[in-house]
């Protein structure tokens, strides 16, 4: 790192003013909901902790669908946003030095992969392979338990939606080594792996409600994102409306391929802290809509988390199943974490202030394929449980992630008693 910095300076002393390459710089990779999960994530079958004298008997998991296109208005956003590339170049050409040659020229050369907009909202075959990668890893470090997964012996759920239950798909090929299972499909009247729908409380005073974007519309004003916004107009050339900059911001974020690890040459017209300052917007949307800005969000979080129990303590009794894994969206995820009650910050997010060591990151708990993986060990008589988020230790849960059996069922008895009646 400190090498790269070096080089760096050395090599923008030429230019009357440093400039800031992308292409070869330690690029930022966290994009809000919209980050590639190969930017974020561990490895299960490295960060898996073995407990002397225990086994895992059990494995619970709710996992956010893979990348999918993008949907709504979005993708008008991000077509009319691939004109401005004329204006880059033509800045540029006039001698306008607000960005490296090499990032001028891969932006010019990028080419519209089809799969971007043929299809609104579906998933992609990035998104495919994210979730056939975490099948596989899972299977890979809980061999014992997951060699012969037989019929009876899992729960596989996926929420309603078809760029959910897709990646499903592929989650089974990684985790069986590609035999058929049982797949479950829920349908918008029992969607169980998205309760929120099925609460007009929350559709109502949450989800549809101004109020809730209140903190993020604040942010638009703030000094700190009219910086960054006057930043990207140089580097474009034009004046940009907060609609270009987010059909900008989806270019640099959906044309990231991580699986192949090649960054999309869009962020080049974001500096590191543009990034930051539009990763944070994002977190704003997410904390009250989905997190704790709001009781609600939280309740219907444990809802579903309350599940966890009911299952472990089956498998507690030999009456379990060795795997359950669910699948929904990235609101459901943000709800189960809040539950949990980790990335709880003292302070509420605000527009008027980005706190640089906040808890909350919609770039970790809402990026594609993000997870939360529960794992029960038994050791003699004595029983433990295990908590990975995209498989990295939840450290901030119990014991530097290992909870005791007495800390998880204080956690989690008292959400079993929580229902959708508040709702109504
Ligand atoms: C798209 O934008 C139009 C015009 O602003 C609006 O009427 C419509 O509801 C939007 N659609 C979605 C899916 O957001
Ligand atoms: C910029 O956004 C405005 C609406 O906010 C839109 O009318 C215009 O077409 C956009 N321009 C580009 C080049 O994206
Ligand atoms: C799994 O089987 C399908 C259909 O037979 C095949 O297309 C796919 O490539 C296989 N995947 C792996 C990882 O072997
Ligand atoms: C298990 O279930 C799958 C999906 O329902 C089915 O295709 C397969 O034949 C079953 N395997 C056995 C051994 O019964
Ligand atoms: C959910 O409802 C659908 C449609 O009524 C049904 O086919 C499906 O079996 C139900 N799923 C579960 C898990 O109850
Ligand atoms: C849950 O409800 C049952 C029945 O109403 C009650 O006996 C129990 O004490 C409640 N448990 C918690 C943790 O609130």
């Amino acid at each position: 790192m400190k090498l790269y910095a070096f080089i760096f300076i050395f090599n923008c002393a030429h230019f009357s003013m440093p400039l800031d390459c992308f292409w070869n710089s330690c690029q930022y990779k966290k994009f809000s909901s919209k980050t590639p999960y190969n930017c974020i994530r561990d490895d299960i079958r490295d960060s898996v902790v073995k407990l002397d004298g225990c086994d895992v008997i059990s494995i619970w998991t709710i996992i956010r669908h893979g990348k999918r296109s993008p949907g709504g208005n979005y993708s008008l956003y991000m077509k009319d946003a691939i004109s401005l590339r004329n204006k880059v170049k033509s800045s540029y050409e006039k001698g306008t030095r607000f960005l490296c040659a090499q990032d001028v020229e891969n932006l010019i050369n990028w080419q519209v992969d089809s799969e971007l907009f043929d299809k609104a909202h579906s998933l992609t075959r990035e998104g495919y392979q994210e979730m056939f990668g975490i099948g596989k890893r899972l299977r890979e470090a809980f061999i014992q338990l997951l060699d012969k997964v037989e019929n009876g012996s899992y729960v596989i759920r996926s929420a309603y939606g078809h760029w959910v239950e897709n990646g499903v798909i592929g989650f089974v090929e990684g985790l069986s080594n590609n035999k058929s299972m049982e797949i479950q499909h829920l349908a918008p009247q029992n969607d169980s792996l998205a309760v929120y729908y099925r609460c007009p409380k929350y559709m109502k005073e949450i989800r549809r409600h101004p109020k809730t974007y209140s903190e993020y519309d604040t942010y638009l004003e703030n000094k700190e994102y009219l910086a960054a916004k006057k930043r990207i107009e140089n580097r474009v050339g034009v004046e940009l409306t907060n609609d270009n900059i987010t059909g900008l911001y989806d270019l640099c974020r959906y044309a990231w391929s991580a699986i192949d690890n090649k960054p999309s040459p869009w962020c080049a017209l974001f500096s590191m802290k543009d990034l930051e300052v539009m990763e944070y917007a994002g977190d704003l949307r997410h904390y009250y809509r989905n997190g704790f800005g709001n009781q609600l969000n939280v309740l219907m979080g444990e809802i579903v988390i309350s599940d966890l129990y009911k299952k472990f303590i089956h498998a507690k009794d030999n009456r379990g199943v060795k795997i359950v894994a669910y699948f929904s969206h990235a609101t459901m995820l943000d709800m189960v974490v809040s539950a949990l009650g980790v990335f709880n910050d003292k302070m509420p997010l605000t527009g008027t202030f980005r706190n640089v060591n906040r808890k909350w990151r919609s770039s970790k708990v809402s990026a594609f394929a993000a997870n939360l993986i529960a794992v029960l060990y038994r050791c003699g008589n004595v029983y433990k449980v295990g908590f990975y988020l995209n498989e990295e230790l939840l450290t901030s849960m119990c014991d530097n992630g290992i909870c005791s059996w007495q800390e998880f069922e204080n956690k989690l008895i008292p959400f079993l008693n929580v229902t959708l009646e508040v709702c109504f």
